[in-house]
């Protein structure tokens, strides 16, 4: 396994994930295949291309576009793909559900069918705790039942189930992952650690949904790539593994340790209308991955605190994000009507 496609490796969690697999695998190529959507971003990538010169190229494409798939895995002779690529985030998914279905669910048909017609070494799809649907006692197993409540994760779902239809009709040799929120830097300040982070710096309010007493694990991403890694070199074909800290917060308690990472007052805490559908609380079992030797870093609240400090030495990474036109026209529509009530 050394010619890597990762799909999507723009955004967040690929560009991390990127970053360490060139750093520890020096006989590792990646070519990073992305859209470019406004949340794939090649400023995340840029200390990547200067320090890995000749190990790591960038093709502009579609995971739709079957031709264009097609081209770059033969044209860089890939033998593996990890697909990020996604539509990721649940508030935009209630806005605008069509382009969720089209690269979360036919985009990841389409990297399947080139897998299979290139006889790839390996399929890996990266997916997500939220297909377990909300867990209000217990931790979800990689056996339990798939119970998606938001547009996003029944599109995340049907992702997956494609992946495993893929091992049962043919032993096309995939894993999935499912990793619980991440933390870190590079993420796209609409999820809500970057939003409060960076609404803290600027004093600006912290729009909690509902009563805040919904529970997220809030994991570091570089646990969530060491996860990852570990189930490419020892994962079983055909298995899934859920990839977290095993622990969870309320949002409440994030927002509170935000304002105290930062030294502002509480007083920026603002309860707004709720997320419709919105899940109480995501919980994982994470033993199936930790049996191969994987153990997560960083606490919930040390990613937190990490994350949070990035984003405070990092204003040059954000602040052209949050001042743009288009990032604004999606404020306004989230929260406007929502932070004036
Ligand atoms: P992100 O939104 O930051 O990045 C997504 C990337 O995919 C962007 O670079 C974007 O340009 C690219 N992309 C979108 N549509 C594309 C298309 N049609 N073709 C090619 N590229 C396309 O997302 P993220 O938070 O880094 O999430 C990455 C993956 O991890 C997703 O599959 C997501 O479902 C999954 N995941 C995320 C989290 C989390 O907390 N962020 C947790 C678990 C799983
Ligand atoms: O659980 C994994 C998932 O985590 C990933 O699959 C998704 O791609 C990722 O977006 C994330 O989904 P969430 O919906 O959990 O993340 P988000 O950051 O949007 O919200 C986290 C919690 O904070 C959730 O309970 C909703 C709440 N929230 C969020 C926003 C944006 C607020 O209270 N206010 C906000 O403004």
């Amino acid at each position: 396994m050394r010619r890597l496609m990762v799909t999507g490796g723009a955004g967040f969690i690929g560009s991390n994930f990127v970053r360490y697999m060139l750093g520890k695998y020096p006989d590792t190529f990646i070519l990073v295949y992305d859209k470019l959507t406004y949340a794939g971003r090649m400023e995340n990538l840029e200390d990547v291309a200067e320090a890995f010169a000749g190990r790591y190229t960038f093709v502009q494409g579609d995971i739709c576009n079957m031709a264009a798939v097609d081209s770059a895995v033969q044209t860089y002779a890939i033998d593996t793909i990890v697909n990020f690529a996604a539509e990721t985030h649940v508030d935009r998914s209630l806005m605008e559900p069509g382009s969720f279905i089209q690269t979360d669910v036919y985009g990841t048909f389409v990297l399947l069918e080139a897998a299979k017609k290139f006889n790839l070494e390996r399929y890996h799809q990266i997916s997500t705790d939220e297909v377990y649907g909300q867990v209000l006692t217990g931790r979800s197993t990689e056996k339990d039942q798939l119970e998606p409540r938001s547009p996003y994760a029944a599109s995340k779902t049907s992702g997956d189930l494609m992946v495993l239809a893929y091992w049962e009709s043919w032993k096309l040799p995939v894993t999935i992952t499912r990793g619980s929120n991440n933390v870190g830097p590079y993420q796209y300040p609409e999820k809500v650690v970057p939003l409060f982070a960076t609404n803290a710096i600027d004093n600006q309010a912290l729009p909690v949904y509902g009563d805040g007493l919904q529970m997220r694990d809030y994991q570091y991403v570089l646990d969530h790539c060491e996860g990852i890694d570990m189930v490419l070199h020892r994962g079983a074909l055909g298995q899934i593994y859920n990839v977290g800290t095993g622990e969870e917060m309320t949002n409440i308690e994030m927002t509170k340790l935000v304002l105290a990472t930062l030294g502002k007052p509480e007083s920026l805490i603002k309860h707004v209308e709720d997320r419709a559908g919105h899940d109480r609380r995501y919980a994982l079992d994470v033993s199936k991955l930790r049996a191969l030797g994987w153990e997560s870093r960083h606490s919930c609240a040390q990613a937190v605190e990490k994350t949070v400090r990035w984003y405070a030495e990092n204003e040059h990474w954000w602040r052209p994000i949050k001042s743009g036109a288009l990032y604004k026209e999606y404020y306004a529509q989230q929260y406007g009507k929502r932070l004036s009530e």
